[in-house]
């Protein structure tokens, strides 16, 4: 016989993380999706980048951030980070349970999955990312046949960072991390955002990419994975709580600075609380 299930308390908060801000644009896609939860964001913005970090680094640090999460009580974890859910997902399943823990790399695999018409899909995303394959792996288990061709773009986050998003140069760069998907035989017809700081570039991607490739990236899709899985569990909030804290492990002047782009709305450094791992 199994375990009793411990019963969820359906008013307890959600924990996002991210390694630093671009983990809003899942908030945000969460928020929508589920008015009613109330939620509590991470932001490990002292260690930022994990992109760049060793499996083995980027595992301990989620571990940590999301033991700061689970000592707030939250009810589930949504991993927004695409290098942590690459890479330490199991780690942190375990490190929890039973706590429902839900990473952005199969959502993401699966909508491009869904709409590649000739499976030929190119995933862009930070080093740590790329050389786990977690992303290649995932799109190749619910298509066997498509084509995987997955490229890291440091130099995409630095931008997103800096909040230069258009122009020229933005345009230079993104064209020649392109290149080989769109000029050099790989002719793929769907780009995944397999970062969170991508989504923010995507005018600048989408005309680079031309009207025959489609863009996927993974909060839409994170976002209604995880409420259907709240849902499912009988651990939705039923009274209207509409509630969030956001913290930071550094800097929150930055943190408002740049994660309103992200988030979509204003953001005061008062808004964020700061805090130590
Ligand atoms: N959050 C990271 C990701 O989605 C990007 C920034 C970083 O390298 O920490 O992979």
């Amino acid at each position: 016989m199994s375990e009793p299930r411990p019963a969820v308390d359906a008013s307890a908060p959600i924990g996002v993380f991210d390694s630093g801000v671009g983990g809003l644009t899942v908030l945000k896609a969460l928020q929508a999706r589920m008015p009613a939860e109330r939620f509590v964001y991470l932001g490990d913005t002292a260690r930022l980048p994990y992109g760049t970090k060793s499996a083995r680094t980027v595992q301990r640090y989620a571990v940590q951030a999301a033991g700061q999460l689970v000592t707030r009580g939250v009810k589930a974890l949504v991993v927004a980070c695409n290098t942590a859910s690459a890479v330490a997902l199991v780690a942190l399943r375990e490190a929890y349970q039973p706590l429902p823990v839900f990473g952005v790399v199969d959502p993401g695999a699966a909508a491009a999955g869904r709409v590649s018409r000739s499976g030929r899909i190119g995933v862009l995303a930070t080093e740590s990312t790329v050389r786990g394959g977690a992303y290649q792996h995932a799109i190749l288990n619910l298509r066997r046949n498509a084509r995987v061709f997955a490229r890291a773009c440091p130099m995409l986050v630095t931008l997103a960072e800096d909040g230069w998003i258009d122009g020229d140069v933005p345009e230079r760069i993104v064209s020649s991390y392109l290149g080989a998907f769109l000029h050099g035989g790989e002719s793929i017809d769907t780009l995944l955002l397999g970062c969170t700081h991508f989504p923010i570039l995507r005018d600048v991607l989408a005309r680079v990419a031309g009207a025959g490739v489609t863009l996927v990236d993974s909060a839409e899709t994170t976002a209604q994975h995880v409420a259907t899985a709240i849902e499912r569990t009988a651990g939705a909030a039923l009274e209207p709580h509409a509630a969030r804290l956001l913290l930071a492990t550094d800097d929150r002047h930055r943190f408002a600075r740049v994660g309103r782009y992200f988030l979509g709305e204003a953001l005061a450094a008062e808004d964020i609380e700061l805090i130590d791992l």
